[in-house]
């Protein structure tokens, strides 16, 4: 079957119980920008505060969401620690366009004092410095103010056209192959 299909998974939306603190977290952090903010109820059918930000040029890489109305309880570290609830999401990453700067933004983390709550580690069954899961990145991840798990990453694997992983040398790793093509 084919398929049309969307170029990328791109901006998150990301319910945060202070805004502000989440604000200077991202900035100081990831080094990100506020391009807009709003207050619920600015717009019809929009009843929370939404704060866009952005890494480069394109409007939004991250919403900030906040519901004024709204009790916050905190937010466990490990959502997979959850004996019940809703469908959690459990972490999500923003990509470093190579190793350097993977290892810079690292400094960042370090420097800030954020807990690394694991890595810097590398994603592989295949690489001799990998931990034996999956995708060839090297990733570590930190938690943000409200314990929403934040990935970083570089180098992880693509797919060549026959379905073999092709490692961020631009190796083919003969064996590794992904299951659909
Ligand atoms: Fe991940």
């Amino acid at each position: 079957m084919s398929v049309v299909t969307p170029s990328a998974l791109q901006h998150l939306a990301l319910e945060v119980s202070d805004t502000e603190r989440s604000i200077e977290f991202y900035r100081q952090f990831l080094g990100m920008k506020v391009t807009e903010r709003h207050k619920a109820g600015e717009v019809a059918g929009i009843p929370v505060d939404l704060t866009f930000m952005r890494l480069g040029r394109r409007h939004h890489d991250l919403v900030i969401m906040h519901n004024p109305g709204k009790t916050y309880t905190p937010r466990p570290k490990n959502p997979l620690d959850d004996a019940e609830g809703i469908p959690a999401f459990h972490h999500y990453a923003y990509e470093c366009p190579d190793r350097e700067s993977f290892l810079g933004v690292l400094e960042r983390a370090k420097e800030l004092g954020l807990e690394i709550v694991r890595g810097p580690v590398v994603h592989s069954p295949w690489d001799p410095r990998g931990d034996g899961s999956w995708g060839e990145n090297e990733s570590f991840y930190v938690l943000d103010p409200d314990n929403h798990r934040v990935e970083i990453f570089c180098d992880l694997a693509t797919i060549d056209t026959d379905g073999t992983y092709i490692n961020a040398a631009g190796e083919r790793i003969e064996g590794a192959k992904a299951e659909e093509i």
